[in-house]
């Protein structure tokens, strides 16, 4: 039998507790350390070596492997400073908060030879979006023509403002027009709705992507929205959709992708000795892309086109 996976999670908030969960039920996963600049997360972490540097939990020679789940401005240096060291690292979405940064850690990845980095776009091992996903791929809707997507969130989840539904929430609906189409998104445009107060804030995403497939995304934020996410294809041989999510107002929205985050963490850490299978660092830098001209059209109010990814 081989020797377990030491794997090292930075970040004990509500995802890392999410991902360190997951871990432990995983077979073949030891999580050897754990890390947060906050010392009050660590309690109750155990039994790990415990950090409130993460780049000494980067640095201990017993992990083998990063799950990086810190807040989204940490990302950058934290995956910079695993691959300076050749590890195999799972961050939290998005990658990086800025293109540039994300560019340097594509430069970073290519020197190493190999993909090291893999991106939580964990809609992916969603059974849901994934039957949509395989669906097209598969031909069975086929010539797809038009995506939508809903993403809500409850006010229990984060105070979301227009700026930060697209930085932050909307990433995995770009993933999603990325991944079920396999084409580059060509033209943004975000649009905000009229707000009543600063507990709702609503946005709607408009994509063009390279081969004219047309996506709209709508990301909103409120006291009447229970947790939703929804995604439909339509194309010229029917249409296929997520079914209902029947979240509740109350919260319950983190466990809409427990199994998700579980298939998630098992195909990273059964990968890490290869490649990952999931996003990657050109997923990344293609999503960066998109929220930059989306944050650029919520300030001009108009469409945005986008060159394609630069290649390593
Ligand atoms: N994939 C998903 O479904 C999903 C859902 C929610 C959040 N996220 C992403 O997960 C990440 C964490 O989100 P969260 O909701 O758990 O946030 P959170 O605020 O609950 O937790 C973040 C944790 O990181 C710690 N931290 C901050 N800076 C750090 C650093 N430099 N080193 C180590 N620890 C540090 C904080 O002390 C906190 O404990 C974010 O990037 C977020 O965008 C992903």
């Amino acid at each position: 039998m081989s020797e377990p996976v030491r794997v090292g999670v930075v970040g004990l908030g509500m995802m890392g507790g999410t991902h360190l969960r997951v871990l432990r039920s995983l077979a073949g996963v030891d999580v050897v350390a754990v890390a947060d600049v906050v010392p009050s997360a660590l309690v109750g972490a155990g039994p790990a070596t415990t950090y409130d540097d993460p780049l000494m939990l980067v640095r201990d020679a017993d992990v083998d492997a990063v799950l990086v789940a810190s807040s989204d401005a940490t990302h950058a240096e934290l995956v910079l400073a695993c691959l300076d060291r050749g590890l195999p690292v799972l961050c939290e979405k998005p990658l990086t908060t800025s293109v540039e940064d994300t560019l340097a850690i594509l430069a970073a990845e290519s020197a190493r030879g190999r993909r090291l980095v893999q991106v939580g776009f964990m809609r992916r091992f969603d059974p849901a979006f994934a039957a949509v996903h395989d669906a097209v791929r598969a031909g069975t809707v086929s010539a797809p023509a038009v995506i939508h997507t809903v993403h809500r969130n409850p006010v229990s989840s984060y105070a979301f403002t227009p700026s930060v539904l697209v930085a932050n929430s909307a990433s995995h609906d770009v993933d999603l027009v990325r991944w079920i189409t396999g084409d580059e998104i060509a033209v943004v445009s975000a649009t905000v709705a009229p707000a009543p107060d600063a507990r709702f804030a609503s946005v709607l995403l408009r994509l063009t992507t390279s081969s004219g497939v047309l996506a709209s995304t709508e990301l909103t934020y409120g006291p009447g929205c229970a947790y939703d996410v929804r995604c439909e294809v339509v194309g010229r041989t029917g249409s296929v959709a997520t079914p209902p999510d029947g979240n509740g107002v109350d919260g319950a929205w983190v466990h809409r992708f427990d199994e998700a985050y579980r298939r998630q963490d098992a195909a990273w850490v059964a990968s890490v000795h290869g490649d990952p299978v999931g996003a990657g660092v050109m997923d990344g830098l293609a999503n960066a892309l998109v929220l930059a001209g989306a944050e650029r059209s919520l300030v001009t109010g108009q469409p945005v086109t986008l060159e394609p990814p630069p290649r390593p």
